[in-house]
């Protein structure tokens, strides 16, 4: 494969987030980026048998989509739950159903009754300590949380029924089976909590847990308490449905020809698997945490401190983000954004190519990003707004215009010599946006589409920097050129009905 003749992917691809059940579904976890965008992005910039590497691997949806495209891929998080959902999600393609159903058949035999037996009693009367089972250590939450102890987050029911079932799927002698029924277990864990919140108007069991909506452990008003059992139950169709999926993939590719496919995982600080994978990466397609918004480590603690995954305060140091419980400032993140963009380019072989994905207000994260790839001799070729699907609709709901949403894939080729910026050039923001509004006569502009291009440009004058842009000087220069907001649609356009979409 010559890998500096690929044409890069410089269109949006439209995203289907709930597509592969061996990521929807299955186990929830924070920005998973949609499976097939990123299956697109490594088909197009490496080969059977490549070495494709995730640094910030979350989920671990880029891992797998590699592995099963015939990849080696490797996946890495600081975040134990982020590896323990990836690697369970893998460990399904080495157990038979007929053996997950057989287990399933023991694990009901011995605790269903149990449990729903718990469940008709009333909370007041249960005492957690008159039963044989082994707890989970009641640790402190994050500071912010709505409660301050870990058993505050559960009433006796759900602490019980949840402890019961871990119980027994700690006896299951397979390791690969039992880390399929902890997958089960730990998804069960999301909405067996007083985080759960039902939606207003639909099935009670419809809704989510608030650490995964506003990114808090805020404890619901009216407590939902779900049948244990039957959720648990219940996550074996997904789980079915996965292997099925994830074993029809190996197989196309078996007969296509020679089966490749790994899948490593690491749970090392970016800067530190930089050491381990010092320029041996074919394709690296990744997504590091944006500035403050989630706080990985201390939102994992539900499911870290009762896995018995709880990281070192050693580990919690390492976590790139702005805020959280340590209150890590923006410049050190700023710091770190950077060196681990290095990082991931140091990982790359000459001539290979990266994907990163970001989107923030703030450019001088978007200028760490640029900078670092230009400090590694990488080119920019290609800048894709990925906007405009119903996640991302639906966060703009939540703020209007002054909301972020949706990504921007950066492509970057590394080479030994590369285009300089030009420099010495001023930047006139006005004229530039002017510009491109201009491209798009009588269409409509989402507000992330024009960031991105603007960041790009201000790159290539070298003005990154200087260009301390705010949400609201956006907004007054689109009104100075005659665009509204439509806040029903979430876009800019001149014109009251829009005849024509951007992407
Ligand atoms: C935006 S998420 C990635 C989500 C992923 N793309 C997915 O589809 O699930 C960023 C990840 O970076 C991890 N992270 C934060 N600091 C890190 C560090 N120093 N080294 C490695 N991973 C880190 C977080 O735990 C988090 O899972």
């Amino acid at each position: 494969m010559n890998y500096s003749n690929i044409i890069p992917i410089t269109k949006r691809i439209p995203a289907n987030r709930q597509g592969a059940k061996r990521h929807y579904g299955l186990h929830p976890y924070f920005t998973r980026r949609p499976f097939n965008v990123v299956r697109d992005y490594i088909l197009n910039f490496s080969d059977r048998g490549d070495t494709v590497i995730d640094p910030f691997g979350g989920s671990g949806v880029t891992a797998i989509e590699a592995f099963l495209a015939n990849r080696i891929g490797i996946q890495n998080d600081i975040n134990p739950l982020a590896n323990f959902i990836a690697s369970s999600i893998v460990e399904l393609t080495k157990v038979e159903v007929e053996d997950i159903l057989d287990h399933l058949n023991l694990v009901e035999r011995d605790c269903k009754e149990n449990i729903i037996e718990i469940q008709n009693q009333d909370n007041s009367k249960i005492d957690i300590y008159d039963f044989n089972v082994k707890l989970p250590s009641n640790v402190e939450l994050p500071s912010n949380s709505d409660v301050r102890s870990y058993f505050d987050l559960f009433t006796p029911k759900q602490l019980l029924s949840l402890a019961i079932l871990k119980n027994q799927i700690d006896k299951i002698d397979n390791p690969s089976m039992r880390q399929v029924f902890l997958l089960a277990w730990s998804s069960t864990l999301a909405r067996i909590n007083k985080t759960f919140i039902s939606t207003r108007g639909r099935a009670e069991t419809r809704g989510g847990s608030s650490i995964f909506s506003i990114y808090r452990y805020k404890v619901a008003k009216d407590i939902v308490e779900l049948n244990t059992w039957e959720w648990f139950y219940n996550r074996f169709r997904n789980i079915l449905e996965a292997k099925k999926e994830m074993m029809h993939s190996i197989e196309l590719n078996q007969r296509k020809g020679e089966w490749l496919g790994q899948f490593k995982v690491y749970k090392l600080d970016v800067d530190e698997l930089r050491n381990l994978f010092y320029e041996s990466a074919d394709y690296i397609f990744t997504d590091p945490p944006y500035g403050g918004h989630i706080s990985y480590l201390d939102l994992s603690t539900l499911w870290n401190s009762w896995l018995g995954l709880t990281p070192s305060e050693e580990v919690r140091k390492k976590e790139i983000i702005v805020g959280g419980d340590l209150k890590f400032t923006e410049s050190h993140y700023i710091q770190r954004l950077k060196d681990s963009v290095k990082s991931s380019f140091d990982m790359l072989k000459d001539g290979r190519w990266l994907s990163i994905v970001f989107q923030h207000w703030n450019v001088d994260y978007f200028d760490a990003i640029l900078t670092a790839a230009q400090e590694s001799n990488a080119e920019l070729l290609s800048a894709v707004s990925q906007i405009g699907d119903p996640i991302w609709s639906m966060h703009k709901k939540k703020g209007k215009e002054s909301v972020l949403a949706g990504e921007f894939i950066l492509t970057f080729l590394k080479k030994s010599l590369i285009k300089g910026v030009k420099e010495d050039r001023r930047m006139d923001v006005k004229g530039i946006i002017g510009k491109i509004l201009q491209g798009y006569g009588n269409k409509v502009i989402y507000g992330e589409y024009l960031l991105n291009q603007l960041v790009i440009e201000a790159w290539k004058y070298g003005i990154i920097k200087e260009l301390k842009l705010k949400k609201e000087d956006l907004s007054k220069i689109l009104n100075e050129h005659g665009w509204t907001y439509d806040s029903k649609n979430h876009y800019w356009c001149k014109t009251d009905k829009p005849k024509d979409y951007l992407f």
